[in-house]
């Protein structure tokens, strides 16, 4: 059944429209958006869905993981009201109101394959999908950066997560076969071509399935680091510090958290360089392991799960690997072959039983388009 016919049966109506908005695996520069720096994230094609229709006096959300609708009214909903998984869509909503633009109650029906608490932004995603179905359905026109404004505000002020804007940024400008390169200081963004399949290779998504660990805590423990560093190096950001400046920090955590920063910065720039140039992906290899090095030395990011996925995977003939996105389990992405990427997903899977673990869940990261309807 599709989405619209499961939400005539839960609304009694048809929905309005369906809108999707895509998860994404950043290729490289994690934990840099928070520092000005640059990210190259890809919207992934596995999307959330959002089936939609104006409703009179009460937002209901339905979702086919959920067993229990939410409800709450558009006009005063408030940080700390509606709490879990329909947070994300409250928040929203909330977003539009505290930013002055006009809201209305909707019915909405919420399903998807972006894997949850996989690193792999599926709450951005949903953030995105209700954000662009609110701003049809209410006439609102919006660029795709302020509607990712509005996500990214919902869940920061809302659910009280305190990320940067990659995740949004990246579901909204993703492209089909394109790397969207971001400079978070100016939002500016450049698509970048990256057609793998022309150049014989895949990128491997591992799903550590790792079990994430003192998440929120760790998250925000960075980010302070990383804001302490740049105090006492006395610039605005740690964007604007040098390698050189790094080392002059006498604190030695905050010395590495800093260097991982700096020299991520830079890997970021090295494979647009290489991209752009539009020369064989497999010259980005070494920079994606050197950022895995950084996340587990010096950044400290990195848990058991996903050092040993990166590390079969280089030794089973990946040209590079990491670990995406925000750490402490998650996803690690691979760099292969095409006809190495089964025998990559093999070894890490036989690593994994050998250590008693869950086995990884493998899929190929394909570059989609950001949210619209769908
Ligand atoms: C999470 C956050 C992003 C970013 C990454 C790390 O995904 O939501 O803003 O900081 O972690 O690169």
């Amino acid at each position: 059944m599709s989405l619209a016919a499961r939400f005539a049966e839960a609304y009694g109506h048809p929905p309005a429209g369906v809108w999707a908005a895509p998860g994404r695996v950043n290729l490289i520069g994690e934990h840099t958006d928070y520092n000005d720096g640059f990210v190259l994230p890809l919207a992934l094609d596995r999307r959330t869905l959002v089936g939609a229709e104006i409703a009179e006096g009460v937002t209901t959300v339905r979702s086919s993981r959920e067993p229990d609708a939410v409800v709450f009214e558009a006009d005063t909903v408030v940080p700390g009201e509606v709490t879990g998984w329909a947070a994300y869509v409250a928040g929203v909503v909330w977003a539009f109101r505290a930013a002055g633009l006009p809201v209305a109650d909707l019915d909405l029906l919420v399903e998807g394959d972006v894997p949850v608490g996989a690193g792999l932004s599926s709450s951005a995603s949903l953030e995105c999908a209700v954000a662009v179905a609110l701003a049809e359905l209410t006439g609102t026109a919006l660029d795709l950066t302020e509607v990712a404004h509005l996500a990214r505000r919902a869940e920061n002020e809302f659910v009280g997560a305190p990320t940067g804007g990659m995740d949004q940024m990246a579901a909204m400008h993703g492209v089909a076969d394109r790397l969207v390169f971001l400079d978070t200081r100016t939002e500016h963004v450049e698509l970048i071509p990256f057609a793998l399949a022309r150049h014989g290779l895949r990128l491997l998504v591992i799903d550590t399935r790792a079990p994430h660990q003192l998440v929120d805590g760790q998250y925000g423990a960075r980010r302070a680091d990383c804001a302490k560093a740049a105090e006492l190096l006395g610039v605005p950001a740690l964007r604007d510090a040098t390698a050189a400046d790094v080392e002059t920090l006498t604190d030695e955590r905050l010395r590495r958290r800093a260097r991982h920063v700096v020299t991520e910065d830079d890997r970021v720039l090295g494979v647009v360089e290489r991209l752009r140039a539009g020369k064989d992906p497999r010259a980005i290899g070494p920079l994606l392991s050197a950022s895995h090095t950084s996340m587990r030395e010096d950044f400290e990011i990195t848990v058991p799960h996903v050092d040993v996925a990166a590390a079969v995977a280089e030794e089973a003939g990946a040209h590079g690997a990491r670990m995406t996105g925000g750490g402490f389990g998650g996803c690690v992405i691979a760099l292969v072959d095409t006809e190495a990427g089964d025998r990559v997903a093999d070894a890490v899977a036989a690593a994994y039983a050998e250590r008693g673990w869950d086995a990884p869940v493998v899929f190929d990261a394909v570059a989609a388009d950001g949210a619209g309807r769908a």
